[in-house]
Protein backbone atom coordinates (compact mmCIF):
# COMPACT_ATOMS: atom_id res chain seq x y z
CA UNK A 1 0.00 0.00 0.00
CA UNK A 2 1.81 3.21 -1.33
CA UNK A 3 1.94 5.83 1.83
CA UNK A 4 1.00 9.53 1.49
CA UNK A 5 3.40 12.26 2.21
CA UNK A 6 2.24 14.34 5.60
CA UNK A 7 2.53 17.08 3.67
CA UNK A 8 0.09 16.25 1.03
CA UNK A 9 -3.74 17.57 2.24
CA UNK A 10 -5.38 16.42 -1.71
CA UNK A 11 -5.75 13.03 -2.97
CA UNK A 12 -6.52 12.33 -6.56
CA UNK A 13 -9.05 9.18 -7.01
CA UNK A 14 -6.07 6.67 -7.85
CA UNK A 15 -4.58 8.09 -4.75
CA UNK A 16 -7.61 7.38 -2.46
CA UNK A 17 -8.01 3.91 -4.11
CA UNK A 18 -4.74 2.91 -3.72
CA UNK A 19 -4.54 3.85 -0.07
CA UNK A 20 -8.38 2.65 0.80
CA UNK A 21 -8.45 -0.50 -0.94
CA UNK A 22 -11.32 0.79 -2.97
CA UNK A 23 -12.11 0.57 -6.62
CA UNK A 24 -12.34 3.80 -8.24
CA UNK A 25 -15.23 2.80 -9.61
CA UNK A 26 -16.49 2.19 -5.91
CA UNK A 27 -15.24 5.67 -4.84
CA UNK A 28 -17.45 7.05 -7.38
CA UNK A 29 -20.32 5.38 -6.22
CA UNK A 30 -19.93 6.22 -2.94
CA UNK A 31 -19.68 9.88 -4.08
CA UNK A 32 -22.74 9.53 -6.39
CA UNK A 33 -24.83 8.52 -3.46
CA UNK A 34 -23.26 11.63 -1.27
CA UNK A 35 -21.47 9.28 1.19
CA UNK A 36 -18.05 10.79 0.61
CA UNK A 37 -17.32 13.99 -1.31
CA UNK A 38 -14.86 15.64 -3.58
CA UNK A 39 -13.75 19.22 -4.88
CA UNK A 40 -13.29 19.55 -8.63
CA UNK A 41 -9.59 21.27 -9.62
CA UNK A 42 -9.70 23.62 -12.91
CA UNK A 43 -9.20 20.71 -14.68
CA UNK A 44 -11.95 18.99 -13.67
CA UNK A 45 -10.22 16.71 -11.73
CA UNK A 46 -11.58 15.19 -8.51
CA UNK A 47 -9.45 16.00 -5.58
CA UNK A 48 -10.34 14.36 -2.25
CA UNK A 49 -9.28 16.11 1.32
CA UNK A 50 -7.01 13.55 3.19
CA UNK A 51 -9.92 12.34 6.42
CA UNK A 52 -11.87 10.64 3.43
CA UNK A 53 -9.53 8.09 4.14
CA UNK A 54 -10.78 7.25 6.97
CA UNK A 55 -14.23 8.01 5.57
CA UNK A 56 -14.05 5.39 3.07
CA UNK A 57 -12.64 2.79 5.88
CA UNK A 58 -15.57 3.64 7.91
CA UNK A 59 -18.13 2.77 4.96
CA UNK A 60 -16.21 -0.52 4.08
CA UNK A 61 -16.11 -1.79 7.50
CA UNK A 62 -19.95 -1.37 7.96
CA UNK A 63 -20.84 -2.57 4.11
CA UNK A 64 -18.83 -5.84 5.67
CA UNK A 65 -20.94 -7.08 8.08
CA UNK A 66 -23.88 -6.14 5.47
CA UNK A 67 -25.02 -2.63 6.67
CA UNK A 68 -26.82 -1.07 3.60
CA UNK A 69 -25.48 2.07 2.09
CA UNK A 70 -28.45 3.98 3.14
CA UNK A 71 -28.49 3.23 6.39
CA UNK A 72 -24.42 4.51 6.59
CA UNK A 73 -25.06 7.65 4.59
CA UNK A 74 -28.10 8.06 7.21
CA UNK A 75 -25.30 7.66 9.88
CA UNK A 76 -22.41 10.17 8.77
CA UNK A 77 -25.30 12.70 8.12
CA UNK A 78 -26.16 12.66 11.71
CA UNK A 79 -22.71 13.50 12.27
CA UNK A 80 -21.66 16.61 13.66
CA UNK A 81 -20.87 19.46 10.48
CA UNK A 82 -21.25 15.42 8.79
CA UNK A 83 -17.85 14.98 10.09
CA UNK A 84 -15.58 12.40 9.34
CA UNK A 85 -16.38 9.59 11.76
CA UNK A 86 -13.88 9.34 14.81
CA UNK A 87 -12.77 5.84 17.13
CA UNK A 88 -15.73 6.64 19.62
CA UNK A 89 -18.56 7.59 17.03
CA UNK A 90 -17.25 3.77 15.12
CA UNK A 91 -17.15 2.45 18.38
CA UNK A 92 -21.31 3.79 18.82
CA UNK A 93 -22.57 2.79 15.44
CA UNK A 94 -20.61 -0.61 15.62
CA UNK A 95 -22.21 -1.39 18.83
CA UNK A 96 -25.69 -0.58 17.59
CA UNK A 97 -25.12 -2.38 14.18
CA UNK A 98 -24.78 -5.44 16.16
CA UNK A 99 -27.76 -5.59 17.23
CA UNK A 100 -29.14 -5.06 13.75
CA UNK A 101 -26.81 -7.84 12.57
CA UNK A 102 -27.44 -10.42 15.28
CA UNK A 103 -31.14 -9.69 14.84
CA UNK A 104 -30.25 -10.49 10.37
CA UNK A 105 -28.80 -13.91 11.60
CA UNK A 106 -31.72 -15.10 13.72
CA UNK A 107 -33.93 -14.23 10.58
CA UNK A 108 -31.71 -16.10 8.49
CA UNK A 109 -31.94 -19.21 11.03
CA UNK A 110 -35.34 -19.40 11.18
CA UNK A 111 -35.44 -19.30 6.88
CA UNK A 112 -32.79 -22.28 6.89
CA UNK A 113 -34.68 -23.88 9.72
CA UNK A 114 -38.28 -23.53 7.53
CA UNK A 115 -36.23 -24.20 4.32
CA UNK A 116 -34.92 -28.08 5.94
CA UNK A 117 -38.72 -28.51 5.33
CA UNK A 118 -39.00 -27.94 1.97
CA UNK A 119 -35.94 -29.90 1.20
CA UNK A 120 -37.16 -33.17 -0.50
CA UNK A 121 -41.06 -31.66 -0.46
CA UNK A 122 -41.65 -29.07 -3.17
CA UNK A 123 -45.38 -28.50 -2.30
CA UNK A 124 -45.19 -25.00 -2.06
CA UNK A 125 -48.05 -25.30 -0.39
CA UNK A 126 -50.22 -22.09 1.10
CA UNK A 127 -51.21 -23.90 3.72
CA UNK A 128 -48.64 -25.84 5.22
CA UNK A 129 -45.35 -23.92 3.76
CA UNK A 130 -44.06 -21.43 5.96
CA UNK A 131 -41.50 -20.14 3.06
CA UNK A 132 -44.46 -19.90 0.44
CA UNK A 133 -46.61 -18.68 2.71
CA UNK A 134 -44.82 -16.49 5.51
CA UNK A 135 -47.12 -14.44 6.65
CA UNK A 136 -49.99 -16.75 6.79
CA UNK A 137 -52.02 -14.44 4.30
CA UNK A 138 -54.20 -17.49 3.43
CA UNK A 139 -54.97 -18.59 6.82
CA UNK A 140 -55.55 -14.42 7.72
CA UNK A 141 -58.24 -14.25 5.42
CA UNK A 142 -59.98 -16.86 5.71
CA UNK A 143 -60.73 -17.68 9.49
CA UNK A 144 -61.18 -16.12 12.42
CA UNK A 145 -61.87 -12.26 13.84
CA UNK A 146 -60.25 -11.57 10.61
CA UNK A 147 -63.10 -12.72 8.50
CA UNK A 148 -65.71 -11.28 10.50
CA UNK A 149 -64.00 -7.62 10.52
CA UNK A 150 -63.88 -7.76 6.45
CA UNK A 151 -67.72 -8.92 6.69
CA UNK A 152 -68.88 -6.20 8.72
CA UNK A 153 -67.04 -3.38 6.99
CA UNK A 154 -69.07 -4.88 3.34
CA UNK A 155 -72.25 -5.62 5.33
S1 LIG B 1 -42.19 -26.93 -0.10
FE1 LIG B 1 -43.32 -28.24 1.16
S2 LIG B 1 -43.03 -27.37 3.12
FE2 LIG B 1 -42.06 -25.98 1.81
Amino acid sequence: MPQIPEKIHELTVGQLAARSGAAVSALHFYESKGLIGSRRTSGNQRRYSRDTLRRVAFIRAAQRVGIPLATIREALAELPEERTPTREDWAHLSEVWRTELEERINQLNRLRDHLADCIGCGCLSLESCVLSNPDDVFGERLTGSRLMVDRGGRG
